[in-house]
């Protein structure tokens, strides 16, 4: 391996230096760039010029690509993007900002509250991978926080009161946190609850952490505003300062992220200035419920 990681900020980001990730790597750098994943949980890599092509051939030498059909609340018409990369732009198909006032627009603010990546799918993502190709003047921040440290940090009690816990995780249940609740039946269908553990087990290291997103919204057999006050006190708990590295982009920027063992949210910015953001995702192992029914 021919290329270096150093840690930024708290221990579980780190820089990479020395590597083209547009030209296809041999499999001892991409052995490394896992290996990096599983000890960071995120990883930053400057000055990529990706296409789309490179950018999708760079997230297939890593893994199973996740489609991002139906997650937002674009229309197939309205795609600027093939379903390969979920665009999170705020940009409509003809490259311009949304109104500030545009339903796709407001559904995408949810990404604002903590989440991790398609946590409400059966099967929630592995690696998100996000491409800065422009970026807003000011703003527009992604902050990370490590799920693992927060776990390791709770007391006993506490782990022992969620290790069994399974919770149901929608986007309606994000959305309405920010008082963002008038879907149509269709949406409501698409955008049904999914099952998914509290604490999870890193199939590669072992390590359990908090398995939170703002996607949930409800624990099996909790009632409600019990279970809602829990999962509150938990996020809290997850995103002190401490567990939290921030991300100031630059145009190039590639940042990949596990979301099996880290939380992340945007930061607002400019809704008027064009900010291209595009994101490849790698699919998970399975469903959490089972994964980890031990
Ligand atoms: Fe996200």
């Amino acid at each position: 391996m021919s290329f270096s990681m150093h840690q930024v900020g708290p221990c579980f980001a780190a820089e990479v230096d020395g590597i083209d990730l547009t030209q296809p790597l041999p499999p001892p750098d991409l052995a490394a760039i896992h290996t990096g994943m599983d000890r960071y949980a995120v990883l930053i890599f400057h000055a990529q010029r990706f296409t789309d092509e490179q950018q999708l051939a760079f997230t297939q030498s890593l893994g199973k690509i996740e489609l991002a059909i139906g997650t937002s609340l674009r229309r197939p018409e309205e795609y600027r993007l093939p379903p390969t990369f979920a665009d999170v732009s705020n940009l409509d198909r003809d490259n311009k900002p949304f109104a500030r006032d545009d339903r796709r627009r407001l559904f995408a603010i949810g990404n604002r509250l903590w989440h991790s990546d398609s946590s409400f799918k059966a099967v929630p993502a592995k690696y998100s991978l996000l491409h800065a190709r422009s970026i807003t003047s000011k703003g527009g921040n992604t902050e990370f926080a490590d799920m693992r440290a927060a776990y390791d940090a709770l007391d006993q009690e506490t782990k022992d009161l969620i290790e069994p816990l399974v919770c149901e995780h929608s986007q309606m249940f994000s959305r309405a946190k920010l008082g963002f609740s008038e879907f149509t039946e269709e949406e409501r269908e698409r955008f049904k609850p999914v099952r998914q553990r509290l604490v999870r087990v890193h199939p590669s290291t072992g390590r359990k952490s908090l398995y939170l997103s703002s996607h949930a919204g409800s624990i099996v057999g909790w009632p409600d505003p019990e279970a809602k006050a829990l999962l509150m006190d938990l996020t809290e708990a997850a995103t002190q300062r401490e567990f939290v590295y921030a991300h100031k982009w630059r145009v190039g920027d590639l940042v990949i992220w596990d979301n099996r063992s880290t939380m992340h949210r945007a930061r607002p910015f400019p809704h008027d200035e064009p900010r291209d953001v595009r994101r490849t995702t790698l699919m998970g192992d399975g469903p959490t419920v089972p994964q980890q029914a031990t």
